[in-house]
């Protein structure tokens, strides 16, 4: 049997040339915040990808396998919902399982416009997907997608849009940022557009907790990960022993709240400066947040969407909801 190669393929890409971000700005911003915090965006280097990806592994960690369960079970309904001719808007870039299954699911989409501020692996990932699919307009935008942006034209006239934001990312953002990223994929969708989001929904602490912190202590070293990445990108002297993982519930909030705590009393070099720690001192890494059906319903209609239908696995852990613009 031959194996499967990747070919990439030529995309045309949009260039909205987004703020490059700054690493050593933002961790030193968040450093010396009280309390001390970083952006969850940063757990992305190669091996916090790679640690990621293990996590989706886990037999604790639900989202990921109750998320495709939902779209393979109901990939009919959800082209049937959509319609045919549909332009796929991606927020963030999937080079993912279920960005193949919604395109190879879909009727006929005349377009695919991935949306990411990360240019190599936007223009990466597209290419390979490009390849993939030689009927769809595979087209790139390079752009921070928390603010609006600019569309490319695909040639083929298309029916809709759909904007697809997968994977409970929706979840990272507090409520009211999450609130404003609807109203920008509002925008996006333009008249008649549409949005299929994946949405984790709020369930018993013991399952959500133990989805935080595996037995195999993988979330862990994906938390950790952010500060081995600040030693080596920025030539910093975490000691990484001297820091432990925690993610707690927070019950009122309805979200997990992903911590480094610092065991002793220690004083840390990052980037020329220098940044204290008191023992049990921590730093805020990442929220995820659990949904009620009603209250992500609301959340949604404050940015001028209706949900039309919500599809879950058959725990009901995860929710995939398609919304229509009012
Ligand atoms: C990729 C943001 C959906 O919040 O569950 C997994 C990231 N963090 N384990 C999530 C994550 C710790 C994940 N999201």
């Amino acid at each position: 049997m031959q194996e499967a190669t990747k070919t990439a393929a030529t995309v045309r890409l949009l260039d909205l040339h987004p703020p490059a971000s700054n690493f050593a700005r933002d961790v030193l911003t968040g450093l010396s915040d009280s309390p001390k915090w970083m952006s969850p965006m940063y757990f992305y280097d190669a091996e916090g990808s790679r640690l990621f990806d293990l996590i989706t592994e886990l037999p604790e960690y639900y989202p990921t396998r109750a998320e495709l369960e939902i779209m393979g079970a109901f990939m009919p309904q959800i082209a049937a919902r959509v319609g045919p001719r549909a332009c796929v808007i991606e927020f963030g870039s999937g080079s993912g399982l279920k960005t193949r299954q919604l395109l190879q699911g879909l009727d006929r989409p005349v377009a695919y416009v991935p949306v990411e501020i990360s240019r190599d692996h936007l223009v990466a990932s597209a290419s390979e997907l490009a390849a993939e699919f030689p009927a769809i307009e595979v087209l790139p935008v390079c752009a921070d997608f928390t603010a609006p942006f600019e569309l490319p034209e695909p040639d083929a006239h298309q029916a809709r849009n759909l904007v697809f934001f997968p994977g409970s990312t929706i979840g990272n953002f507090a409520t009211a940022e999450a609130g404003q990223l609807l109203e920008v994929m509002h925008t996006e969708a333009g008249p008649g557009g549409a949005l299929l989001i994946g949405v984790d929904l709020r369930k018993d602490r013991s399952t959500v907790e133990a989805a935080y912190n595996d037995d195999a202590g993988v979330t862990a070293r994906f938390n950790l990960n952010l500060l081995e990445r600040i030693n080596r990108e920025l030539g910093a002297n975490f000691d990484l022993a001297a820091f432990e993982h925690r993610a707690d519930w927070n019950a009122e909030a309805g979200r997990i709240e992903m911590r480094l705590i610092s065991g002793r009393s220690q004083t840390v070099a990052v980037d020329g400066e220098t940044v204290e720690f008191e023992v049990g001192e921590t730093i805020l890494t990442e929220y995820s947040h659990k949904y009620e059906l009603s209250e992500f319903a609301e959340l949604a209609a404050r940015a001028g969407w209706r949900v039309e239908q919500v599809w879950t696995d058959a725990e009901a852990l995860f929710s995939v909801q398609f919304l229509a613009r009012d």
